[in-house]
């Protein structure tokens, strides 16, 4: 009898295990962060932290850090290399965190540009190896790599190493860079890590709890190192903050929000955000794109019932609703999280749908703990690392897919097809 009963257990074993890991993906336990470069031994006298951002539909600006001071803020570029042909002169800042004294920080915009053409391009002092970026398609398809909570660890590079290998014309990245948390040599390190891919395509970011870095009595502005380093296109779209700003390419209007600035009714943000949405053209820009960091909706156990989430959401929602607004990535919960169309806490063919990105793998680890049961506007939640890809192939039909981070692969885990426009009301 014992005989048998092992024997049948022996057999049903693998296909037990194989339901439950059909069921729950189990994640290895997160990595230690890497700080690759502050054992590494950098020329000072070498441009560094190289990022590219879109600065209108046809310039970038080009923003770059140097450790000796007085080299130009000038940028020599051209469409093939070796040769440049053009030359774009910009601007230089600095700036003091208690102890700490940054390097000079450049920002340049060259341009008009064409769009899907790739440009060569040195900066000042012209010592550097030579960086180049594909400019974004002129029209549909274009694909768009989203990831929030970054940090610096192994599974951060994994995560960018698949990024990197998607083929994507712009990031979107719902803010957490760094995770530098007032270290600000950890600033230069993030700058130096994402490099080879925010140097090569616009990165548009958004910030997060962890740009705030205000300390009590010690440093009382907030914001300073990430607005510093992460000069957004903000004035073009109306906005008087780097901290809320819109910009189009190809048939998106995509707007970033900012979840640590006042977002009340009648405040600035709102104001603006107001504004903004009016001056859509929806035949230009069918699509329309808003990327925040703290979540409106999320049925993870993290972050829940904090005001960046809650509050704004009670202030914005209808005008996001109203202005039909076809997604809202956020980051901050560390896992990943699609809703199907939302308004109200309920199914609304004619809501946003959201989708919580903030899996980018970061120090702090997942948050692996889920509400239960799943709410039905759920649809796909997973506490893994990875990235997502929202490819946009005309003015109707977009693709957007989760690829988890299978150790040393991006593997498809979440995909649908989104149709614009979906809402009959
Ligand atoms: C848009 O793309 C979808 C998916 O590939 C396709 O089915 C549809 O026909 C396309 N629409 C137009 C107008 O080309
Ligand atoms: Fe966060």
């Amino acid at each position: 009898m014992a005989y048998i009963k092992v024997h049948v257990l022996l057999f049903l074993l693998p296909i037990i295990l194989a339901i439950e890991s059909s069921l729950s993906y189990e994640r290895p336990p997160p990595r230690k962060s890497i700080f690759l470069s502050l054992s590494q031994d950098l020329d000072s006298s070498s441009p560094q932290q190289v990022h590219i951002s879109m600065v209108g539909e046809d310039k970038m600006r080009i923003s770059w850090i140097m450790e000796d001071s007085g080299s130009p803020a000038t940028v020599k570029y051209g469409t093939s290399p070796g040769s440049y042909p053009f030359s774009a002169n910009g601007d230089t800042t600095k700036y003091r965190y208690i102890l700490y004294k940054s390097g000079e920080i450049h920002n340049v915009v060259i341009g008009p540009l064409k769009p899907n053409t790739v440009y060569y391009y040195i900066c000042g002092p012209f010592t550097s190896p030579e960086f180049n970026f594909k400019t974004p398609p002129a029209g549909f398809p274009i694909k768009f790599a989203v990831v929030g909570d970054l940090g610096q660890t192994d599974w951060t590079t994994s995560t960018l190493d698949h990024i990197s290998k998607s083929n994507y014309d712009v990031m979107l990245l719902p803010g957490d860079l760094s995770y530098a948390d007032t270290m600000q040599p950890l600033w230069d390190s993030f700058g130096r890590l994402v490099e080879p891919l925010s140097s090569h395509r616009p990165w548009m970011v958004t910030q997060g709890n962890h740009e705030v870095e205000k300390i009590p009595i010690l440093h009382s502005q907030s914001f300073t190192s990430y607005n510093a380093r992460w000069l957004m296109p903000f004035e073009q779209s109306g906005s008087t903050s780097n901290l809320y700003y819109s910009f189009e390419v190809v048939g998106l209007h995509i707007i970033m929000l900012g979840s640590y600035t006042d977002f009340g009714p009648g405040s600035a943000q709102y104001n603006w955000l107001k504004n903004d949405l009016n001056k859509i053209d929806r035949k230009k820009t069918p699509w329309l794109i808003v990327i925040v960091h703290a979540p409106w909706y999320n049925s993870n156990t993290a972050h829940q019932g904090e005001y960046e989430s809650y509050g704004m959401k009670s202030s914005m929602e209808d005008l996001l609703f109203k202005a039909r607004v076809d997604i809202v990535f956020a980051g901050h919960v560390h896992a990943y999280e699609r809703f199907t169309r939302v308004y109200k806490d309920k199914a609304n063919n004619c809501g946003p749908i959201y989708i919580t990105i903030g899996d980018g793998g970061n120090r702090e680890g997942l948050a692996s703990k889920y509400q239960d049961p799943k709410p039905d506007i759920s649809i796909f939640r997973e506490a893994s690392f990875g990235h997502g890809e929202l490819d946009v192939v005309n003015a109707t039909h977009a693709q957007w897919s989760w690829h988890r981070n299978d150790d040393d692969e991006a593997v498809v885990a979440d995909t649908i097809w989104i149709t614009n426009p979906s809402c009959t009301l």
